[in-house]
């Protein structure tokens, strides 16, 4: 798994650092830095390299792709992507993942398919509790691409990421009680059921079940090694 960091970032980081020495502003400096040391640096990263696909940021040029598969009326069933889905919906989701990203309130890295650089799915740090070190993830994959164990790849992937680059504590995730592909993989991938929110969510207008699941820091560490 190879780890590609964002140039913009770096010179970004670069450019404020060359501000800071130059105009004597330590105050700016300190912040640069307590920024980067306090928080991670993982929002400079660009893209994670797998096996089955690679994991990457999303731009403009990725709504047509986002739209064609993200409009998937099962795809919808178990997110809470609404259906019909527009290509405005999908330019203003791409909009939001670079917002959370500015912010450090999340982190979305599209699946990108080796052959053509296509994304054909999407996987989220959805909410980042940076006190409380935890978040959640979401995900979904076009449906031509289920059942290769792409998802679990990026997964993994993932969970790499928000242990190691975030430095997270707990990661968790919501699943519908009939989403047994996804209970399937997040079992699999070494999450565990904490229990059952009842009537917790609203889905088209009707409340919800959802089960919510856990992965802790040194479960995710016991069993990376074991792998
Ligand atoms: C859930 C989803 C991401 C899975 O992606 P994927 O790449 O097909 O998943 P994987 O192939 O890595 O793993 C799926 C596992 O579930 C198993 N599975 C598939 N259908 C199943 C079923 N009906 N019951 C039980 N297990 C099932 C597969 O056999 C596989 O397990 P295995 O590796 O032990 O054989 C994809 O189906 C999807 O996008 N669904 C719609 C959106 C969604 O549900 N998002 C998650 C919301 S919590």
């Amino acid at each position: 798994m190879r780890i590609y960091v964002s140039s913009p970032g770096k010179s970004i980081a670069l450019f404020c650092l060359e501000i800071a020495v130059a105009t004597g502003y330590l105050v700016v400096l300190q912040i640069v830095i307590g920024n980067i040391i306090g928080r991670g640096w993982y929002p400079l990263i660009k893209q994670i390299e797998g096996d089955k696909i690679n994991l990457r940021l999303v731009d403009r040029s990725d709504a047509r792709s986002i739209y064609r598969y993200a409009g998937d009326e099962d795809i919808s069933r178990n997110t809470y992507i609404p259906h019909p889905y527009q290509l405005s919906d999908a330019y203003d989701f791409i909009k939001s993942t670079h917002s959370a990203r500015r912010k450090k309130t999340g982190f979305h890295f599209g699946l990108e398919n080796k052959e053509n650089r296509q994304i054909i799915g999407m996987i989220g740090l959805l909410t980042i509790n940076h006190a409380l070190k935890n978040g959640e993830i979401g995900y979904w994959l076009a449906r031509p691409f289920w059942g290769r164990g792409i998802m679990s790849e990026a997964v993994r992937m993932m969970l790499r990421f928000c242990f190691v680059e975030v430095k997270l504590h707990r990661v968790h995730a919501h699943v519908f009680p009939f989403n047994k592909t996804s209970i399937r993989l997040l079992e699999k991938v070494g999450f565990s059921r904490e229990g059952l929110l009842r009537e917790a969510f609203v889905k088209n207008g009707d409340y919800v079940d959802c089960y919510i699941y856990s992965i802790l820091e040194d479960e995710w560490a016991r069993q990376s090694t074991t792998l």
